[in-house]
């Protein structure tokens, strides 16, 4: 099923999520959803705030679908050690069309459960590491715009409570 995808203003996006505690059927249809809403949308990284569910999980897929083998669920994920910095354009599925240069640490390691709550650790770079990052920030409700600088932020902002004005968002 493919999940209409929650916008920025919603206040589901800027709440702190509910861990994962049940590892079951549900999540596992809730997952498969995901990828599927996230494939839809030609998207790397999907959070469950974003399908209107304030839980602690998200999915990942750099490669957009291409390698069944890229496809990563994490459960109650927990960013345990970055380093360096890489400032590239970023986008959210929230905040459709708004792409933005923002800085992200260039290695990132992560610490979380699989869909059957198995733990494990995994270290990414680039792009899979601006992914663990965007991707967490949902869980904790905070959205890549507040990685910004204020003037662009506020640009943004205005032209999201425009849109919305307009009936457009
Ligand atoms: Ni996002």
């Amino acid at each position: 099923m493919i999940y209409p995808i929650v916008k920025y203003g919603h206040e589901v996006l800027e709440k702190q999520t509910k861990p994962v505690v049940d590892f079951d059927g549900n999540l596992e249809k809730l997952v498969a959803d995901m990828f599927e809403t996230m494939y839809a949308a030609n998207g790397v990284g999907l959070a469950a705030p974003q399908v209107g569910i304030s839980l602690h999980l998200c999915v990942i897929d750099t490669t957009t679908g291409e390698d069944p083998k890229t496809k990563l669920v994490l459960a109650n994920p927990v960013i345990v050690s970055m380093e360096g910095e890489v400032v590239q354009e970023e986008g959210c599925l929230s905040l459709p069309d708004f792409r933005v240069k923002t800085a992200r640490p260039e290695r990132v390691t992560v610490r979380a459960q699989d869909a059957h709550g198995k733990e494990f650790t995994m270290s990414g770079e680039g792009l899979l590491a601006r992914a663990f990052c965007h991707e967490t920030d949902h869980l904790n409700g905070k959205l890549f715009i507040q990685h910004i600088g204020r003037l662009k932020r506020e640009s943004i902002k205005r032209k999201v409570r425009k849109m919305m004005k307009a009936g457009e968002w």
